[in-house]
């Protein structure tokens, strides 16, 4: 249980939208594909978000975590679902897309459960849309703020300078995921704005979501 903290926080008034976790594509009522993903970094940030005064939605595919207090969670499975809640808790002020998107998606789903036997060809895949992308993008009712991760195996700077200039989000928080960042409690970042970028050491994801609440606090207070 948490008090709100008293100081006064610029996130007090602030709508924050944070999408979490995995999302998960059915190919029949049994099988899906899907991301690895706790959804731990995106519910810490949710959480401590909403103990400085944000108004927080936290969009959330499956994960086994509790809602954090004073959050209001919406829980969705498909990316296109995670996509639609988005749009639909727009206006916000700040978009943070933490989570980990199935990039692909069955052609179609079978209302039945496929044969065994079946293997051959049971799986087209097509694109899903790519939310931090198209929220990045939107001309009507763009967020202030749009902040994406990146989670990379290797040339995690450049691949991360690259992707935030892709996305068009104005910061990207980039992690190393080669150790145990995935699922694990630690995480290590590299922050990239418009002009900086700064390294975070590895530290518990909570702190990680402290430091990017300390950040958005600056940021907001500047704007
Ligand atoms: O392209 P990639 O998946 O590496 O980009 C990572 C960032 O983009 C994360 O912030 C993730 O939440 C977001 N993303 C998204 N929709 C997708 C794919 C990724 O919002 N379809």
């Amino acid at each position: 249980h948490f008090e709100p903290e008293a100081r006064m926080s610029v996130l007090k008034p602030r709508r924050i939208v944070i999408t979490a976790g995995p999302t998960l594509e059915a190919i029949d009522p049994v099988r899906f594909l899907s991301n690895r993903s706790s959804g731990k970094q995106g519910y810490a940030i949710a959480e401590v978000l909403a103990q400085r005064g944000g108004d927080v939605v936290l969009i959330s595919g499956p994960t086994c975590l509790d809602a954090p207090e004073c959050v209001t969670r919406i829980g969705v499975e498909s990316a296109r679902d995670m996509f639609d809640a988005v749009e639909n808790a727009l206006p916000a002020d700040v978009f943070i897309a933490v989570a980990a998107v199935a990039d692909w998606r069955p052609e179609t789903t079978s209302s039945l459960k496929a044969d065994k036997a079946d293997a051959h060809g049971i799986l087209k895949l097509v694109q899903n849309p790519d939310i931090l992308h198209a929220i990045s993008n939107r001309i009507e009712n763009r967020p202030a703020l749009v902040v994406g991760f990146a989670a990379e195996t290797h040339d995690v700077l450049s691949r991360a300078r690259a992707k935030r200039a892709r996305k068009g989000c104005d910061w990207l928080l980039a992690n190393d995921v080669s150790g145990d960042a995935m699922g694990g409690a630690d995480n290590e970042i590299i922050l990239i704005t418009d002009t900086e970028e700064t390294h975070w050491p590895r530290c518990a994801k909570s702190k990680i979501a402290a430091r990017l609440a300390d950040a958005l606090e600056a940021k907001l207070s500047k704007a």
